[in-house]
């Protein structure tokens, strides 16, 4: 059994917001729940392909995933959406639009994102042949009151989406059924 509810995971680029989300969407699935990834960079290379990184187009990208994830929250999917989503004020929007809602904070410091520089964009951001990157040239502001923040330059990919199922659970939004492995998960 499954509840309705968005998994909302914030962060810098490179933080791990859809590594992890793979991995809980894998595990989620495994054991036949509803699932759906909504991925920033997927929703930027279709549904919000005309914007840009200015605030005004971050917001309306945001609005969008919202409204997506709106939809499919009342229908009792399990959302995961990985969005940068730098301002706390829309957030706090997404949370009240979509009413099912976690935060998660996907946290690590700049530092170690710069190091991992999964997409070789910090590099380019620090040699200013981009500009309006979070961290770099354009400001990210911590979750003021996330409902889980997972730290993931102290633990592993597995650790940081156990905790997300963890909570899951124990909040019910998912209920295994007795004849699935009592509740466990297999990271
Ligand atoms: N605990 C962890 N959780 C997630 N990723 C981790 C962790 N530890 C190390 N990593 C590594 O960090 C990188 C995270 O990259 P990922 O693309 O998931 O980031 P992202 O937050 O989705 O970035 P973007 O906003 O640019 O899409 C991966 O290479 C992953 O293997
Ligand atoms: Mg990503």
């Amino acid at each position: 059994m499954q509840k309705g509810v968005t998994v909302w995971l914030t962060g810098l680029s490179g933080a791990g917001k859809t590594t992890i989300s793979r991995l809980v969407e894998t595990e989620l699935s495994k054991s036949g729940f509803r699932v759906e990834v909504l991925d920033g960079d997927e929703i930027r290379q279709y549904l919000s392909k005309e914007l840009g990184f200015l605030k005004e187009d971050r917001q309306k990208n945001i609005e969008r995933a919202a409204y997506v994830a709106k939809l499919l929250t009342r229908n009792d999917v399990i959302v995961l959406a990985s969005f940068i989503s730098p301002y706390q004020k829309l957030r706090e929007y997404c949370r009240r639009e979509i009413g099912s809602f976690i935060e998660v904070y996907v946290k690590c410091s700049l530092e170690e994102c710069i190091r991992r520089d999964v997409k070789h964009l910090y590099k380019k951001a620090l040699n200013g042949e981009i500009q309006h990157f979070t961290g770099i040239s354009d400001t990210f502001e911590e979750p003021e009151n996330p409902d889980i923040i997972v730290q993931t330059d102290r633990e592993t990919p597995a650790e940081s989406a156990s905790r997300i199922l963890d909570y899951l659970i124990r909040r019910q939004y998912i209920i295994y059924d007795s004849q699935s492995v009592d509740g466990k998960s297999s990271l």
